[in-house]
């Protein structure tokens, strides 16, 4: 079995790092919480809202399907835009940037190999405005990824697109555009048949967030030259690995366990801190399923609780010089979460130069590899000097099975942890206020926004005093 990725909580233990880490007996105590909190996750594998625990097992078919559209896309198009927000843009960019070359769309056609990659998970008015101006619509394909397909953003996007397609290649505008939705609910699909678009699905089972390793993910990495199947022969390994409720082997529930335990003893914040700009999007794609699956307000028996941990996307070394003094000195109310990578893909040589100035010369001869672990150490020394609390998980490599341990390593933590919590991880009630409101102001005709324009003028009227 293969265990290239590796938990290393050593930093987060009060035996090591002092009164603010936790004791192995507090962890003992919550042993029977642990195995609850497995057999409910295990025992729910595949239904309801945790069909993603299938991906790494029921997908042989939709990697072919996904693979034959991948090279007709390589070929035919020269760029590749994601449409999608959320769940459905967040994963594929952090894979991308994980597996492909840091400045891929600036290669030349013949090194990258397959089409640029464009993810719109925005509508700021000027971004739309800017990716018509450096793509050829003639050359583009569309994935127009949404598993409700009634999402704002992105159906707008869808509109605009529509219209540009339209006006660039007339009728052939149905060979541009990829559908990735549900099968049986919302919008997309309807349009998606009556337009005869190229579709692929998102299982019922599985959320936004929890999407990456389904055509979702998969479709725009394959066009990207990802080896998808690695993908998930590595979540497939992490899920294995999560098979045991001891938790000296199964590393998502030990996690699960500690993270739980900060939280107990407020812990509000979860800092991840990749070491690597190539898992840099990692923070962003693992801030949205920490946050979106444990804040919440109620418990699954109905007690009116408000939990979470604020997820904060950093980067090693850059955040050194940034936030370090924060974590160091400020509030105790952080873990750190260092990823980190054993063997990179590169390595840079850094040249003799200057060898009469000591504080430089020490530099000559050694490695950019080298430097980027020293500085990682000196931060976790500096954490555990200051009785902080980090972890550490290290990748061998940063590969296609890794990136799948990784990406399915948390989504079992966050299934765990939830259950810990004893809240529902797979829900988002909190974000739909937000949607509500919004259509109403966008004039959205129905009953419900209505109500909701009338309810939003009882909020106090701003006062001028508070303006400057
Ligand atoms: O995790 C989630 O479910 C959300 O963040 C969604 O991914 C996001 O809201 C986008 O939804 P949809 O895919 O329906 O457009």
């Amino acid at each position: 079995m293969s265990q290239a990725i590796k938990l290393d909580v050593n930093n987060m233990m009060s035996d090591i790092i002092g009164a603010r880490g936790i004791s192995w007996s507090a962890v003992e105590e919550i042993t029977e919480d642990l195995q609850k909190a497995h057999n409910a996750v295990q025992g729910n594998r595949g239904k309801g809202m945790q069909g993603w625990m299938e991906l790494p097992y029921n997908q042989d078919e939709i990697l072919n399907d996904i693979e034959k559209s991948a090279a007709r896309i390589r070929e035919r198009f020269d760029n590749f835009v994601v449409l999608g927000i959320g769940g459905s843009a967040l994963g594929p960019a952090a894979v991308h940037q994980a597996l492909c070359h840091l400045h891929y769309n600036e290669l030349p056609p013949e090194k990258r190999g397959g089409p640029r990659l464009y993810i719109e998970d925005n509508i700021d008015p000027e971004r739309m405005a800017a990716l018509l101006d450096v793509i050829d619509v003639e050359k583009t394909c569309f994935n127009v990824i949404t598993k409700s397909g009634g999402t704002a953003e992105t159906m707008s996007q869808y509109l605009i697109v529509l219209d540009a397609l339209k006006k660039a290649v007339g009728d052939k505008y149905k060979e541009h555009i990829i559908a990735t939705t549900s099968k049986t609910k919302g919008f997309l699909i309807e349009i998606a048949k009556r337009e005869g678009y190229e579709t692929f699905y998102i299982p019922d089972g599985v959320g936004g967030r929890f999407s990456e390793l389904c055509p979702v993910g998969l479709l725009p990495a394959a066009v990207c030259g990802i080896d998808i199947r690695g993908l998930v022969a590595g979540a497939r390994a992490m899920d294995e690995r999560c098979l045991t409720d001891d938790i000296s082997d199964n590393p998502a529930l030990l996690e699960a366990a500690l993270m739980y335990l900060t939280m107990k003893w407020g812990a509000n914040i979860s800092v991840m801190m990749p070491y690597s700009d190539s898992l840099k999007l990692m923070s962003d794609w693992y801030a949205q399923l920490w946050a979106e699956s444990l804040g919440k307000n109620t418990t699954l028996t109905g007690e009116r609780v408000n939990v979470g941990q604020t997820p904060v996307k950093t980067l090693g070394v850059t955040d050194q010089h940034s936030q370090l003094q924060l974590y160091t000195e400020g509030p105790y109310d952080k873990v750190v979460t260092f990823l980190k990578v054993e063997n990179f893909r590169k390595t840079t040589n850094i040249p003799h130069g200057v060898d009469d100035i000591p504080t430089i010369a020490f530099l000559g001869g050694k490695t950019h590899n080298q430097l980027i672990e020293a500085e990682r150490q000196g931060t976790e020394y500096a954490l555990y000097r200051a009785g902080r609390m980090s972890q550490t998980i290290t990748l061998d490599e940063v590969n296609a099975d890794t990136i799948g341990q990784l990406l399915y390593f948390f989504e079992m933590v966050t299934a765990y942890t939830g259950q810990l919590l004893n809240i529902d991880a797979f829900n988002q009630p909190g974000v739909e206020e937000s949607k509500v409101a919004s259509y109403a102001v966008m004039g959205f005709d129905s009953e419900k926004h209505s109500m909701k324009r009338e309810e939003m003028k009882s909020k106090p009227a701003s006062k001028d005093i508070y303006i400057l």
